[in-house]
């Protein structure tokens, strides 16, 4: 048996722990696992691929990225036809068919978010024998209670935070950190009460800066001269726009510079020196945290005991401390949102945080 693994859209910590987790329990079946280049693009003609062993793997579990490389743009992002309906054009379609059969791959695991997985999905009901595995930094699917690369962003915008709170109280100012999250505010939220920030500006809550910057003057009346506020990239400015970097020709659209706005308001409002800080990439890059390396290797041992068991077309899941699967029909073009209403919201505003709303 040949097994084939890729890592399609963008990367996070944990997908080199995912291989991992493939070569290792693929090699214990005697298996053989092929890992291909650049996402689906690995398997266009003349196929970019490599063999890997268990050899080939030591030492990966730790490093943040991909040994693979991944791309959220090229032949299998270029779809035709709109929404949910949008397709991988049927040639390209059956090009990389061919690489798959002449390689003779009896199981193709697939590692991406909802776009890739939606790819994964119409392969599969095409004749493919597809496994997949949830990859979403933004932690923002439905169908998994979580994904690898979340725990580790977190950990990234709580260490920011921590290095604001000094610089902000030396100098009595507001602090906007922006950091990633496109429909979903996990991060924010998440990392906004770990990290001890006063403000979590989410996309699911529509916010009113006037009321953040009442917020922060009582603040200041009660002494407290600087404030940390979280905002996500995806959060919407009172007017409802969503603020973007730039059109990203053959992706998707690159969001960016809600904190700058933000900031730039709260000052004016308050009359207190503000400044904004983007994280961006730095999320995603670096080594995973040990709960992101473990939650890796559980779904690459998971995806290849789906494939031993012939049980394609579905997607591992991780519910209720335990790793198991669901089709991926149920798991695509549904996105896991902050509830307003939710327990984490209202822990959050217990504590005295302020949404905006
Ligand atoms: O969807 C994951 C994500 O990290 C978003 O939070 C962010 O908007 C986007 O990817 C960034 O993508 P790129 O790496 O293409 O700029």
């Amino acid at each position: 048996m040949r097994i084939g693994i890729l890592n399609s859209g963008g990367d996070c910590p944990g997908l080199n722990a995912v291989i991992h987790g493939v070569v290792g329990a693929a090699s214990n079946l005697g298996w053989e696992v092929i890992g291909f280049k650049d996402g689906f693009e690995g398997l266009l003609p003349p196929g970019d691929f490599t063999v890997l062993r268990p050899q080939d793997t030591i030492g990966i579990l730790k490093l943040g990225g991909t040994i693979l490389g991944t791309t959220n743009k090229g032949h299998f992002a270029a779809k035709v036809g709109k929404g949910d309906i949008a397709e991988v054009p049927a040639e390209i379609v059956a090009k990389a068919k061919r690489t798959l059969d002449q390689l003779g791959i009896g199981a193709l695991v697939v590692v991406g978010g909802d776009g890739s997985l939606t790819t994964g999905l119409q392969l599969y009901r095409e004749g493919w024998p597809i496994i997949g595995v949830p990859k979403t930094i933004d932690n923002d699917l439905q169908a998994t209670a979580m994904t690898f690369g979340f725990d580790s962003a977190v950990s990234t915008v709580v260490d920011g935070l921590d290095r604001l709170h000094t610089t902000a109280e030396s100098h009595k100012r507001v602090m906007v950190l922006e950091v990633m999250g496109r429909h979903a505010g996990w991060i924010a939220l998440w990392g906004g009460i770990a990290g001890g920030a006063q403000v979590i500006l989410l996309p699911e809550i529509p916010f009113s800066t006037e009321k953040v910057a009442e917020f922060i003057k009582e603040r200041d009346a009660q002494g407290h001269h600087s404030t940390l506020v979280v905002v996500a990239e995806g959060a919407k400015l009172p007017d409802g726009e969503i603020v973007t970097i730039a059109d990203n020709a053959g992706g998707e659209v690159r969001l960016g510079g809600v904190g700058e706005i933000v900031a730039k308001r709260l000052e004016q409002l308050t009359g207190k020196e503000t400044r904004a800080c983007t994280l961006g990439h730095l999320q995603r890059g670096g080594a995973p945290t040990a709960l992101d390396r473990i939650l890796g290797t559980r779904f690459g041992v998971m995806a290849v005991k789906l494939a031993s068991e012939g049980r394609f077309g579905r997607m591992v899941s991780y519910q209720a401390y335990h790793v198991d699967s669901v089709p991926i029909e149920e798991a695509v073009n549904q996105l896991r949102l902050v509830s307003p209403d939710g327990e984490m919201v209202a822990a959050a505003k217990a504590v005295g945080i302020c949404l905006g709303d």
